[in-house]
């Protein structure tokens, strides 16, 4: 457990030197969580509130995606941005090998990525991204109203971190990864590090629970 905490701590210090085009405009929409990093760990660790929800953002193809659509599987959610050098590629790595362990029992599911950096990650630069790990990985986007709320429901911390530069940031985030079940329920998370021997471990004896 100590580990864990260690590792979860690690995780949000996601920091890299990143040039964009994208500069942060006053006046946009703030690219945060409404709660500490703290906060949500306690949250999150000791079952305080309700975990995941509806959600409803497009994915790499352009296309409108909702949490119903992905009933009948088992979602694997996680949250990160596509410039993050170190967390969030290990760990996208991580959930790909777990389904390529899992073999034809992936099918039942489902993972996704759902981007906290909506300002950089457009659906377009998405689909360029996910296909580095998976052919079967969803990425998400939305609006930074509509990541917020879904970031919120999930209990997942966030910020936008100016760097040195004009315009330069870093996401500072959590990097647990999601179980739901097949009806879009919390089952539990996986803290970031997690090999994909433990994910499958995890996962398999859920495959064989049928939908309510
Ligand atoms: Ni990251």
């Amino acid at each position: 457990m100590i580990a864990n905490v260690i590792r979860l701590a690690i995780a949000l210090a996601c920091v890299g030197l990143w040039l964009t085009l994208a500069s942060a405009h006053a006046g946009d929409a703030p690219t945060q969580s409404t709660r500490s990093a703290a906060e949500i760990m306690d949250i999150l660790m000791w079952n305080r509130e309700p975990v995941g929800g509806p959600f409803a953002l497009t994915d790499q193809t352009g296309h409108e995606r909702t949490d119903r659509d992905f009933r009948g599987r088992l979602m694997l959610v996680y949250f990160g941005f596509t410039y993050c050098p170190d967390v969030c590629p290990t760990d996208l790595q991580a959930i790909a090998l777990a389904l390529d362990e899992l073999g034809s029992d992936a099918d039942s599911v489902q993972p996704i990525f759902i981007t906290v950096d909506p300002e950089r990650d457009t659906s377009a630069h998405l689909a360029e991204y996910v296909s580095l790990f998976h052919p079967r990985l969803i990425g998400l986007t939305g609006s930074a109203d509509a990541i917020r709320k879904v970031a919120d429901a999930y209990k997942v911390y966030y910020a936008k971190v100016p760097l040195e530069g004009a315009g330069d940031y870093t996401v500072d985030h959590t990097a647990y990864i999601y179980l739901m079940d097949r009806d879009g329920n919390y089952l539990g998370f996986f803290p970031p590090g997690t090999s994909a021997d433990r994910m499958v471990e995890i996962i398999k004896p859920r495959l064989k629970e049928p939908a309510r």
